[in-house]
């Protein structure tokens, strides 16, 4: 069957995460050439009749459905048994819709707070949150102090496509930022990795447990004004929640 390019959709317009998805066919609906104007631009969705987009919802409602699941299934597949029950808040959920509809308008967040507070808890009930929608994307979760590991040259690694694969994913989340011995070699691949999504607004979750006043002078001025501008801060208050007294 002949299966048209899915980028001339309004998949925002009808309220469906992106992803590639199957069009339907001709002899699908009763009047598919009004539809085709629609797939090939000449009509916007505002132009459709309700019906149009009420089959175009229907149609497309199941592959939504598949790629959530598929999106739960990456999600289960790496998320550590500690994180696992981490469930999105509102405001995780709300982040998360707007990272759906437009992933390159979306601010990034910067979360802190004090040791076991929920930061890291918060950063994985956000990739929950977005596998929920159903959104198609591959996301990365490292720890500053993994990242930089895996980033050490060595002999036969190709470091420079492992930060490159990272620097790139549809979202990142990077946790604990500052928190390794900061040396000149850190400071520098942490300032290209932040200055990359900072240039191509690639949404980025960071984690630190910095205070706000000691970020500019652990991680540099350059990756701090980054930072400050690109991010949200979601700042979490309270007890250290390891500690048996904490509520
Ligand atoms: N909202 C929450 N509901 C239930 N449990 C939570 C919540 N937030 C955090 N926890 C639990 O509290 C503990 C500490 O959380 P987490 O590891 O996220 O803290 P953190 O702020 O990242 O700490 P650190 O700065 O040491 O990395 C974990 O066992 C986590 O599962
Ligand atoms: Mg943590």
């Amino acid at each position: 069957m002949n299966q048209r390019p899915t980028l001339t959709v309004d998949f925002a317009g009808l309220g469906i995460p992106p992803g590639s998805y199957a069009l339907p066919t001709r002899g699908s609906h009763d009047n598919y050439d009004r539809l085709e104007r629609h797939f090939t631009g000449d009509l916007p969705l505002s132009d459709l009749a309700p019906a149009d987009i009420e089959f175009l919802r229907d149609h497309f409602a199941e592959q939504v459905t598949e790629h959530r699941q598929q999106a739960m299934n990456y999600l289960r597949a790496k998320v550590p048994r500690r994180f696992a029950a981490a469930h999105p808040d509102e405001q995780a959920t709300a982040w998360a819709g707007q990272f759906a509809a437009d992933r390159h308008s979306v601010k990034s967040l910067l979360v802190i707070g004090p040791t076991g507070v929920g930061k890291t808890h918060h950063a994985w009930s956000v990739l929950r949150a977005v596998a929920e929608t159903g959104t198609q994307l591959r996301w990365q979760m490292h720890t500053a102090a993994d990242l930089y590991a895996g980033l050490r040259p060595r002999d036969g690694e190709d470091s420079q496509s492992t930060f490159e694969r990272i620097a790139n994913a549809h979202l990142l989340v990077l946790d604990d930022l500052g928190v390794c011995k900061w040396t000149e070699w850190v400071e520098e691949i942490t300032y290209r990795l932040i200055n990359h999504r900072y240039e191509e607004c690639l949404p980025s979750i960071f984690t630190s447990n910095l205070p706000p006043k000691q970020l500019g002078d652990t991680l540099g001025g350059r990756v701090a004004s980054r930072l400050t501008e690109m991010c949200d801060r979601i700042v979490l208050k309270g007890d250290d929640r390891r500690k048996g007294g904490a509520k």
